[in-house]
């Protein structure tokens, strides 16, 4: 049999390879006991992996620059020249929020977070608990004729597709279209995809495009209670208003950064619930501990495991030197399994006293714009379905699940389930 990566010396293998994406748990694990700042030869970034150096650095915008972008189009810095003809059709792409630094990053902060009030958030309540009961009705049906069901596409995904999709003015028959697009950016994401899954992804970019640009100006003319009117309209201190490219590059961050996130956290919870039984008994005894189990299922899920920085300076970290123009990449999935900061750190316990300082949402200024949206949406989708159900069951064995290789983002491809 082949030896495990987790066998190997750490110099032997890379954290970005396939090997490690499948078992990052324990692989984070060696990374924080023998090099919490570590700097793979294969690749030469560096990989940041405990608690406190993963805030310190997200806090450090102006050394640790979020202006990554580039480095993450497809095929890296150099456009490769097919897709580089497919995109000549769409807008370019421009860096706003997740990928631009202060200050220019605190104007398109500022203007989209007029479209994230805790109004927004409080309105849409009634309508993700509409969602919720809907999607648990058709599953309560196919349990009852297939005899189980698949969490992902029959509950976690609807839910903050659907909430983002209405927000946006995308209509229910364009549900599916929508989704496309979401695994398509996700792909551009993954850093895992070969040429052909590049140029089709390419290709869904540009449709994605078009198809928001018609929303944007319907919704110049005939503003609605919606995200998507928020952003055409939103005006921030005495500067322009945004414009074509930038909508654009926003809404997609929304779409992604809105959809598989969440998605991944619901349905890793689900699991969970099946790992640990008890823990939901006391849940379903006590639902005011539904606000720590949102924390504890962020803290274990952690969807955004990685992200990327560009060091702007020379600088050094816990006595590591880093030369400026390094990668780097901090990794949240780790932090929020650090043993110093998290007794028993794999070990889920709703009722975990330090559970809300987990840091799913990352930290400093590029904080998860959409944290307030994601906590009511995981909020709802457990409590409607501890209202519901009594037990769930994983229909597969645990050694079967897939999560899809992906460098930045971790989740389940599929849950079947049994419910009752
Ligand atoms: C469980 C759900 C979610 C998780 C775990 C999550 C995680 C994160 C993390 C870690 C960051 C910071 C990235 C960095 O430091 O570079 C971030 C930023 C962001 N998130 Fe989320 N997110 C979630 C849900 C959402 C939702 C629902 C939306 C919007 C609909 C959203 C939109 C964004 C945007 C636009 C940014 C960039 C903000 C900026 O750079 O200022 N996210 N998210």
């Amino acid at each position: 049999m082949a030896e495990s990566i987790l066998d190997k010396p750490l110099n032997e293998g890379s954290p970005l390879s396939p090997e490690a994406l499948a078992c990052p748990h324990q692989y984070n694990n060696r990374l924080r006991a023998e090099a919490p700042v570590y700097q793979c030869p294969h690749s030469g970034v560096y990989f940041v992996s405990d608690y406190e150096t993963v805030r310190a650095i997200a806090k450090d915008h102006e050394t640790f620059s979020n202006k990554f972008g580039q480095a993450m189009r497809p095929m890296g810095s150099e456009v490769d020249p097919d897709i580089a003809a497919i995109q000549a059709k769409g807008y370019a792409p421009v860096d706003t929020m997740l990928t631009e630094d202060p200050p220019v990053h605190r104007r398109y902060r500022g203007m989209v977070n007029q479209a994230f009030t805790a109004r927004r958030v409080a309105t849409l309540q009634p309508d993700i608990e509409r969602i919720c009961h809907d999607l648990i009705d058709k599953m309560m049906h196919n349990m009852q004729s297939k005899g189980q069901v698949e969490l992902v596409t029959e509950y976690a995904e609807p839910i903050p597709l659907t909430v983002i999709a209405e927000q946006l003015g995308v209509s229910l028959d364009d549900y599916e279209l929508f989704k496309t697009w979401s695994d398509a950016f996700v792909a551009q994401l993954s850093g895992m995809a070969d040429k052909e899954q590049q140029l089709e992804s390419a290709r869904l970019i540009v449709d994605f495009q078009h198809y928001f640009a018609k929303r944007l100006e319907e919704r110049r003319e005939n503003p609605r209670d919606d995200i998507i009117s928020d952003i055409v309209h939103a005006q921030f201190e005495d500067e322009r208003p945004l414009d074509m490219p930038e909508m654009l590059s926003i809404l997609q961050q929304l779409l992604v950064a809105g959809n598989e996130t969440t998605t991944n956290s619901i349905a890793e919870g689900v699991l969970l619930w099946s790992k640990y039984p008890d823990q939901f008994a006391k849940l379903k005894a006590n639902p005011e501990l539904v606000e720590n189990l949102v924390e504890e299922v962020l803290r274990l899920s952690t969807p955004t495991a990685n992200m990327w920085r560009v060091v702007t300076r020379d600088t050094e970290v816990q006595g590591t030197p880093i030369p400026k123009g390094s990668m780097l990449q901090i990794r949240f999935s780790s932090a929020n399994r650090d043993e110093s900061i998290y007794p028993d750190p794999h070990t889920f316990d709703v009722e975990r006293t330090n559970a809300k300082t987990q840091i799913a949402f990352g930290y400093g200024v590029h904080m998860c714009i959409g944290a307030s949206l994601a906590r009511k949406e995981l909020n709802v989708a457990f409590r409607c379905l501890l209202e519901r159900l009594n037990h769930v069951e994983l229909a597969c064995d645990e050694a079967d699940l897939q999560y899809p290789p992906n460098v930045l983002l971790r989740g389940l491809a599929a849950l079947p389930v049994r419910l009752s």
